[in-house]
């Protein structure tokens, strides 16, 4: 019998099953065969009988082998499987079809640090206090009895509802009592369970703004939705391009810092929009996702604050803290509390009870106020940069869009088409950026715009991929 090779570096006894196994699968050790003893293999692989003799037992556990009083062991009968195994040798596969997306969803692809990343989305990860983190974590273990180890209550843990409501309520002017948080693995799960709590099969038609995240669309459309978008002009949502006469499920915007554009949406049209959500009985969705830094003024207060009633706020730490934390929340209003709580539960029963422990004492001790404020003027000195080095390298053809918050911003050039080979030169030139084009629905108004992330990038970093980006500019321009 031919023996498999061993790799030295791993559990030997495992690889001696799965060689045999393999054999036996495929046939190639006939039913009724007689196994070389353990002994002899154990010579031939130079390992010790103990292992190869575990191997066995295996086998002869899982019906594979059989032994035979005083003959050894043999292959047993009806063990051999021309299935999966063979097929995917031969090389067809039954595996899952693996093709990525027609586009990757926000939260993959890896930030590249070959290049300058404009990517958008990250805040600065190298800063989060782990070390503080990693204290608060041992405080919270240390007090944890066996029972706070068992399943908790979908809305969440009380202490970090409590913490989240007098957050929102000083910073946003959300107005919410404690019971109306439901924490969430981020805005991404928020905004599926909003969905799925809004979207009935006679009335599934839902206001996005255009553009917007992708994934916020596929949420959507994944619920049942059928979207219906309304273009985003300097100041965010056009209130009178509203479709009149329809019955949406829900209107989605991101009222504080518009994305991509980064347009605040004006008291005027906050009051439309909440007169449209009453005269058609739906509800406006608050995405709130990067509201905390605001560069020239306080930040604005939330839509939920002047009309509770009809708007479902949602905000997360992806942005504040770090995203792999998963959490963020929904404020809903009272009368759907209960079913949001349900759909919760059937969605992952509840997050983590440690890590909401722990953030909430993160955000109770003042760790995360003093973060944020940190972190506010290292993004506003980021932004200042990034619109200095544009300016510098672009001068009056290109026009910087938002207002000065978050940790991104959008940017026009003047003529310029941002195609897919325009983006790869500009990739060979060092620099990675991100149309805004890629975030319409109704494609052709953002081809000259741009997207970029300044969260993760220092400014000798941000100044040198601009500069980079002038040279690229320049070359095509050449050709
Ligand atoms: C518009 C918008 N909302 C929310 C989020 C945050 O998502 P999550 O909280 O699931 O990480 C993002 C992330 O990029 C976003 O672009």
């Amino acid at each position: 019998m031919m023996l498999p090779l061993l790799d030295k570096t791993r559990p030997l006894a495992r690889q001696i099953y799965t060689g045999i196994r393999e054999r036996i699968l495929s046939g190639s050790l006939p039913p009724g065969m007689r196994m070389t003893s353990t002994r002899d293999m154990a010579r031939q692989w130079g390992v010790s009988r103990t292992i190869v003799i575990n191997a066995f037992e295996q086998l002869s556990a899982e019906g594979f082998v059989e032994a035979r009083r005083g003959s050894g062991s043999y292959v047993a009968a009806g063990a051999s499987w021309g299935g999966a195994a063979q097929r995917s040798r031969k090389g067809r596969s039954d595996a899952v079809d693996l093709a990525p997306p027609p586009t990757p969803p926000r939260g993959c692809g890896a930030f590249r640090t070959d290049r300058v990343d404009f990517r958008s989305g990250l805040p600065d990860l190298t800063r989060f206090p782990v070390a503080t983190w990693q204290k608060l974590s041992r405080q919270v273990w240390s007090v944890l009895t066996p029972m706070d180890l068992s399943y908790g209550q979908p809305e969440g843990n009380r202490e970090l509802r409590e913490q989240i409501c007098r957050l929102v309520g000083t910073k946003r002017g959300v107005r919410c009592h404690p019971d109306q948080v439901l924490v969430t693995a981020g805005t991404t799960q928020a905004v599926g369970i909003v969905t799925r709590l809004l979207i009935a099969p006679d009335r599934s038609s839902c206001i996005l703004e255009d553009p917007i995240t992708n994934d916020i669309v596929r949420i959507v459309e994944n619920a049942g939705g059928t979207i219906e978008p309304v273009p985003v002009d300097d100041q965010g949502i056009r209130t009178d391009a509203l479709p009149r006469g329809a019955r949406p499920a829900m209107i989605y915007i991101t009222p504080s810092h518009q994305f991509p554009t980064g347009a605040t949406l004006p008291i005027q049209r906050r009051v439309s929009i909440l007169q449209y959500a009453r005269s058609h009985a739906t509800y406006v969705v608050e995405d709130d996702y990067d509201s905390e830094f605001r560069f020239d003024a306080p930040p604005i207060s939330s839509l939920q604050g002047l009309e509770p009633s009809c708007v479902i706020y949602i905000g997360t730490f992806s942005k504040t803290l770090f995203p792999s934390l998963r959490i963020g929340f929904v404020i809903l209003p009272p009368a759907l509390v209960a079913r949001g709580r349900e759909l919760k539960w059937f969605s992952d029963l509840h997050n983590s009870s440690p890590d909401q422990l722990v953030l909430a004492r993160f955000i109770a001790d003042g760790h995360f106020a003093r973060y944020v404020h940190l972190m506010g003027k290292v993004y506003a000195r980021r932004r200042a940069a990034l619109v200095g080095a544009l300016d510098r390298a672009f001068g009056s053809g290109v026009r910087v869009l938002g207002s000065p918050a978050g940790i991104h911003l959008c940017a026009r050039f003047a003529g310029v088409r941002f195609t897919r080979s325009v983006v790869e030169a500009i990739d060979r030139a060092g620099v990675v950026v991100y149309p805004a084009e890629a975030h319409a629905i109704r494609k052709g108004r953002f081809t000259d715009t741009l997207l970029f992330g300044y969260g993760m990038l220092d400014i000798p970093r941000i100044e040198e991929g601009i500069v980079l980006l002038g040279r690229a500019f320049a070359r095509l321009n050449a050709r």
